[in-house]
């Protein structure tokens, strides 16, 4: 439902969300993100699916997303059932104009990787907030998911590196955050990143590296809402 009230950037991802729901045909195998726009594909698909419309399922990315799927009616599946993917709808942290994103500030990277990896299609939708000349504007870091074993000498590496990495803490939990996979996340900030293929790279053959949120020439399309729209990018 579209949300009502005065936050422009909750109206922003359902014009998004709803825009990226359109790309969804009947029989598709979806990835399902993670995220705070996620949240309003799910219900809206979830709306299509109960009056009969699609007859869909989902590869969740998370527990979140997982949840988000089963409180939404839609069907679960998994890669080993199907490995290929339709179509993958996520969220992003920074978008820039070649499609390259960061993501994993909800700590979902991995999966949300290796999901839109095995996917036809990566559909991105963001709130325009989240476009950037340069990934890593603002001081914005590069999530990094850390195998424990591996934490301090990867942080070593990281620095080699040329990214000032920090051990992501938990709210509502002491000590670090522990993602789905049983690791831990780094926050790396590297400034502007011109070359993200290229650092991602190099930091995924740090050993204990398990995973990092640079999404580079993976999305297609994203879509960024507005407080009254939405605009589409392209790969181009
Ligand atoms: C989860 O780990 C992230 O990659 C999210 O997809 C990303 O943080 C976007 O989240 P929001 O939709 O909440 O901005």
């Amino acid at each position: 439902m579209k949300p009502s009230g005065k936050s422009w950037v909750k109206k922003a991802k359902w014009h998004a969300a709803i825009e990226a729901v359109k790309h969804v045909k009947d029989g598709f195998v979806i990835g399902l993100g993670s995220g705070s726009t996620v949240v309003y594909a799910a219900e809206e698909m979830g709306r299509k699916v109960k009056r009969g419309e699609l007859r869909i399922k989902v590869v969740p990315t998370s527990y979140q997303s997982l949840m988000l799927a089963v409180d939404n009616g839609i069907p679960v599946t998994t890669l080993d059932e199907n490995p290929i993917l339709d179509l993958t709808i996520d969220g992003a942290d920074q978008i820039d104009e070649s499609l390259n994103l960061i993501k994993g500030m909800g700590g979902a990277l991995t999966r949300e990787k290796i999901v839109a990896s095995a996917s036809k299609e990566l559909i991105i939708i963001a709130d325009e907030s989240k476009k950037v000349g340069f990934l890593g504007e603002n001081n914005h870091p590069v999530p990094i998911e850390i195998l424990p074993f591996a934490l301090k000498p990867a942080m070593l590496k990281i620095e080699e590196l040329g990214g000032k990495p920090r051990l992501r803490e938990s709210h509502g939990k002491v000590g670090p955050v522990v993602t789905d996979n049983g690791n831990f996340i780094v926050d790396a900030y590297f400034g502007v990143i011109k070359n993200p293929a290229d650092l991602d790279m190099r930091l995924d053959s740090i050993p204990g590296v398990v995973e990092t949120g640079l999404f580079a020439g993976m999305a297609k399309i994203a879509y960024l809402g507005k407080q009254n729209g939405v605009e589409r990018l392209d790969r181009k």
